[in-house]
């Protein structure tokens, strides 16, 4: 049964209010958000690290610029979510202990390889497809900072996606080499990208909850549906086979019948057995020593300005 307080925070939430950091909130609500927020935050920073890996592999000075500035969005994008997350009473500091050892996630999908060029073009296609398919709604979110930086992130997404859009683009019209190595990149990112949504409704922790508290709008199964029937359409314009041979258009259901992801490989990914798991940590753990000196040396200087001001 919900005291009057909390009572009156569901009832500002049910009405499409939005909760500011001073209001009271109950502790679970700040706790889901910290996690879900932080997570995201984390997404964005890891995410920048698959495609960092093709800057200075990318085929064309125009290409190299396109991939400079997505990657740059993305740590701005991790940025406003931090911010967003330390509203909430956690520090950045803890939300990078917390990722270092374990004890927060990061999206599964970065944990794999980008191989050829072509996962460039397969990562702003249907990585970004796909977040864009899930921080669209976030905008309304109840959490009046994080909806705030959905807006501004949502204005940048688009560009990455149609940016890796025209990279499948070109090379399914080029050489037959070209295509394979598109074909390639859409068999092994399919899947993952299907996963971004988290697991099946069944199976979800916090869709409940989430969804009555407006940090989730629409559950993962609803989204991951949008997602495949915005996305096969695309695969068949490039001349792409999506991989899944299941896959068929169901009138009654207005959508498309698919094979979900392998639940087994995506909790496997989430214990810290993908591909790239361990680089992943090791190189933000490298990140996080390598900026030790930055960090002391701003703090020397703020404390030595603080005794200046007193003396
Ligand atoms: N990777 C890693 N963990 C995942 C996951 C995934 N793809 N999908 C679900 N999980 C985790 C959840 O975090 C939760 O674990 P936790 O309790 O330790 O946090 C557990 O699996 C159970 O899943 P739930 O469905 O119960 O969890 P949520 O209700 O939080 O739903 C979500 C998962 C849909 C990802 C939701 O957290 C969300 O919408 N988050 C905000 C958006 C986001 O983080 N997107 C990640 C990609 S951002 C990105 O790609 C940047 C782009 O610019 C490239």
């Amino acid at each position: 049964e919900m005291d009057p307080t909390e009572r009156a925070f569901q009832e500002r939430i049910d009405a499409g209010g939005k909760i500011e950091p001073k209001d009271w909130m109950p502790a679970g609500y700040r706790k889901n958000l910290i996690r879900q927020i932080g997570q995201h935050a984390h997404s964005e920073i890891i995410g920048q690290l698959p495609e960092g890996n093709w800057i200075t592999r990318a085929p064309t000075l125009e290409r190299k610029a396109i991939l400079l500035a997505k990657v740059q969005d993305e740590a701005g994008h991790g940025l406003y979510l931090y911010c967003a997350a330390e509203t909430l009473g956690i520090t950045r500091d803890e939300m990078f202990e917390a990722l270092n050892e374990g004890r927060m996630k990061y999206s599964s999908i970065f944990n794999y390889p980008t191989l050829t060029w072509a996962d460039m073009g397969a990562v702003g296609w249907l990585v970004d497809g796909a977040a864009i398919m899930n921080q669209v709604p976030l905008q309304r979110t109840s959490y009046g900072p994080y909806a705030r930086a959905m807006v501004r992130i949502c204005k940048e997404e688009s560009f990455h996606q149609r940016q890796g859009f025209d990279i499948m683009m070109k090379m399914c019209a080029g050489s037959e080499a070209q295509k394979r190595m598109a074909q390639d990149a859409l068999n092994r990112f399919w899947y993952p990208s299907l996963m971004m949504f988290g697991p099946s409704d069944a199976e979800s922790v916090h869709s409940a909850q989430s969804m009555a508290w407006k940090i989730k709008m629409n559950t993962n199964d609803e989204l991951r549906q949008k997602f495949v029937d915005q996305t096969v359409p695309q695969a068949e314009y490039l001349g792409l086979t999506v991989p899944d041979e299941t896959i068929k258009w169901n009138d009654e259901k207005g959508g498309y019948d698919f094979a979900e992801p392998d639940w087994t490989e995506f909790y496997d990914v989430l214990a810290g057995n993908g591909p790239c798991n361990h680089d992943r940590l090791e190189t933000r753990k490298q990140a996080w020593d390598d900026g030790a000196w930055v960090r002391e040396g701003m703090l020397a200087h703020a404390a030595k300005k603080r005794t200046a001001k007193v003396a």
